[in-house]
């Protein structure tokens, strides 16, 4: 099996393959059997086979992972709820990250308006994990704290809060510019956040369904390795061009950040002591209200500029385009 590579099989016969406990997380965000239209495969099951093949890769995944190590799943809330059921057997729940889709509430009360990230530790006792920071929120015509904190505005961390459970910053790909011909394609930035939460430099992350590679391409950025596959040729021909474009940059100093357009997404917590020297932060501390850290050295690189800037490979016959369907917060509405 090797590293850095996407490889064109089936995600059970790749897991088979994988020694137990050598991988540092996995990551899967499998089809969500909604009859999307794939070109190799019908996503349109039986929920008692659905969820069957699903115990059988969550499973594998599993026993490949590191007892350090942690499973990330991404679906929607609905077979999420049956993943549970298998991973509370095996592994040690941690959080079910609520991920927001940004959708108009007509039509329907409760319409759907959050993807899930189930988070699982191997073993609670032994895992790796690393608290994470995400920008404030400001109003966008006056830079206010979009947050009301009261009178403790003054123990602010000047980058932004802790991520908690629920993450509302980070978005589809919606522009055509930005995303390949792929029905369910994540946004890096969601990625790279997973990533830095739970690795370290040089750590190997697992993805069983690349898709168009957004987990080995958030992964090459921050410099640790991937494995992964995908049943799909034309996925792993996607995936495999947009990491030949990838350099393993997405730093700051000597620091491992997620950059997304001309932001800092995410930073880890305890990098922050070697970060600030890079911005410029208002004084004195409640300052911190209406504006903003300024990074120092100009603009930021827009790393994710580079990813998108290669010749796309044109597309193959029956794949999902014009359908419709390609905006996956389709995907919520249909479940
Ligand atoms: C929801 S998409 C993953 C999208 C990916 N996270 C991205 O950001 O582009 C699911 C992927 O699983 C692949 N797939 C479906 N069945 C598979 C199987 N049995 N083994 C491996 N890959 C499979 C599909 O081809 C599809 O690309």
């Amino acid at each position: 099996m090797k590293l850095n590579t996407i490889e064109h099989a089936d995600c059970l016969d790749f897991l088979r393959e994988i020694p137990d406990e050598s991988v540092d997380v996995t990551f899967a965000d499998p089809p969500f059997n909604l009859k999307k239209r794939y070109s190799t495969y019908w996503d349109n099951l039986d929920v008692a086979q659905y969820v069957e093949w699903c115990h059988k890769w969550l499973r594998e995944l599993v026993r490949v992972t590191k007892p350090s190590g942690s499973i990330f799943i991404h679906n929607i809330p609905k077979w999420l709820s049956y993943y549970c059921q298998a991973l509370n057997e095996i592994a040690d729940f941690r959080h079910w990250i609520s991920w927001e889709a940004i959708g108009t509430p007509l039509g329907k009360t409760l319409l759907p308006t959050h993807y899930g990230i189930l988070f699982y530790a191997k073993d609670y006792s032994q895992l790796k994990f690393y608290d994470v920071r995400y920008p404030h929120h400001r109003c966008r015509k006056c830079n206010t704290l979009r947050k009301d904190y009261g009178g403790k505005k003054k123990r602010l961390h000047p980058f932004g809060p802790l991520v908690s459970d629920v993450w509302t910053d980070l978005h589809r790909i919606r522009h055509n510019k930005r995303r390949d011909r792929h029905p369910c394609q994540l946004p890096i930035p969601l990625l790279e956040r997973v990533i830095l939460m739970s690795t370290d430099e040089g750590d190997t992350v697992l993805d069983p369904f690349m898709g168009t590679g957004t987990t080995a391409v958030a992964a090459r950025r921050l410099g640790r390795d991937f494995m992964g596959t995908d049943i799909d040729e034309n996925y792993v021909k996607i995936s495999s061009d947009h990491v030949a474009a990838i350099e393993p940059t997405s730093k700051i100093g000597d620091s491992w950040v997620s950059l997304y357009l001309d932001q800092v997404a995410t930073i880890r917590d305890e990098d922050w002591a070697e970060l600030q020297h890079y911005f410029e932060v208002p004084q004195p501390a409640p300052a911190i209200d209406n504006k903003s850290i300024v990074y120092r050295e100009g603009k930021l690189k827009v790393i994710e500029e580079s990813i998108y800037a290669y010749e796309r490979p044109k597309p193959v016959q029956n794949e999902l385009l014009g359908m419709g369907l390609e905006d996956s917060d389709g995907a919520l509405k249909e479940q």
